[in-house]
Order: C-alpha cells, then structure tokens, then sequence
C-alpha cells in the first residue's frame, strides 16, 4: 500500500512549543513523516500560533519560501492536504487564525482538510514531554492526521489512473459500442 509522506511544519521559538508538540503528535500517528521541505510532501500538517490574531511571522514568512516552488512539477503546495492546527491563548484568536491559515493554504492550491484544530493554551493540554493530556483534543489531531493520510492516498490513486498528455481515452460510448459489435 502506497505510505504518503507526511511532513509537519510550523512551531514557534519558544521552547517547549505547543504548537510544536502538536505538530509533531499529528505527523507522527501515521509513521512516515519528517519536519521538513513540503516539496516533496504528499500531505503536510501546518501549524501556527495566534499572533494578534493572525498567523505568526515566522510561520507566514516560511510558507512564503513556498514561491521558489513555483515552477516544480507540484508547484506551492498543488494537490496536497493540509491539516491545518492553531493554538492560542484563547478561542478569538484561534479561530481567526485558523480562517486565516487555510486562506493562506487555499492560496497556495493545498486542500485544507474539513477538520482544522484550535487549541487554546491557557488549559494545559500537552505534558512536558508532549504527551496530550486532554482526550478531545488527541482525537482531534488523530482524526485531522487520518484525514491528510486518507486524502493523500486518494489523490495518489487518481493520479495513476490519470492518463498521460495527448493519450487516447476511449470515452464510455465507444466502450459501449465496441461491446454491442458483434
Ligand atoms: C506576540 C504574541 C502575540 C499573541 N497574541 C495572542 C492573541 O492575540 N490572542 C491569543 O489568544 N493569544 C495570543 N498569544 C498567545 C499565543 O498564541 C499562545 O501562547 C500560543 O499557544 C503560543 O504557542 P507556543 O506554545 O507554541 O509557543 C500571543 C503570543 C505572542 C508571543
């Protein structure tokens, strides 16, 4: 079975970053996953904190690196899911963020996946060791991680059954009439 390769992006500075942590705890449920380059991701998990509001610098100026990518074959971030994770002191500034997070993504031709996940971090949600330790929020981050692997394999599949530039396909009628010859 064809493993997508996930990659996790996003974090702040700050040791011990939440965001960080659970970025990392939703890119790791399926195995194969890396922090690092999205140029050759099939799916990613993005995550920024609620800065005033909005994506943090460090996360928007990264996802703007994604211009030299313009002229690959997958150019930004075309075709893949993204699974996009906030975290925020509180629930305003998560949920804006999000909105503006998978604008951000949508720019780039990503798919968000339906399920995007606020955490509000004023609650402790992730151990020392980043370990969550709320259950809501684990199934959360689970089921966004399933969703990017599930779309990822979708879209590998549609992509091999893609037929190549300038090859015949013969359209459901000529299959019909082929069958009624007799
Ligand atoms: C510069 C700055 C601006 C912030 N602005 C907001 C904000 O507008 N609303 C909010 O709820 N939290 C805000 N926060 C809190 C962070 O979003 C929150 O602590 C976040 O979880 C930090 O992520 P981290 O644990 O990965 O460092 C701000 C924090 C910083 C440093």
């Amino acid at each position: 079975m064809f493993r997508p390769y996930i990659v996790g992006l996003g974090g702040t500075t700050r040791e011990g970053s939440s965001t960080e942590k659970a970025i990392s705890l939703a890119s790791n449920y399926q195995g194969q996953s890396d922090l690092g380059g999205t140029g050759q991701a099939d799916g990613i998990i993005l995550g920024t904190p609620g800065y005033h509001g909005g994506l943090s610098g460090l996360v928007k100026n990264a996802l703007d690196y994604t211009e030299d990518l313009r002229s690959d074959k997958r150019p930004y971030l075309e075709d893949r899911p993204v699974g996009c994770v906030v975290t925020a002191a509180g629930e305003q500034a998560a949920v804006t963020t999000l909105a503006a997070l998978r604008s951000v993504v949508h720019a780039l031709r990503g798919w968000p996946t339906p399920l995007g996940v606020t955490i509000v971090t004023s609650d402790q949600v992730f151990d020392a060791a980043g370990i969550c330790i709320c259950p809501r929020i684990e199934t959360q981050l689970r089921i966004l991680s399933q969703q990017v692997l599930d779309f990822a394999r979708l879209r590998a599949r549609a992509d091999s059954r893609r037929p190549e530039p300038g090859a015949e396909v013969p359209s459901d009628n000529s299959r019909v009439a082929r069958q009624e010859t007799p």
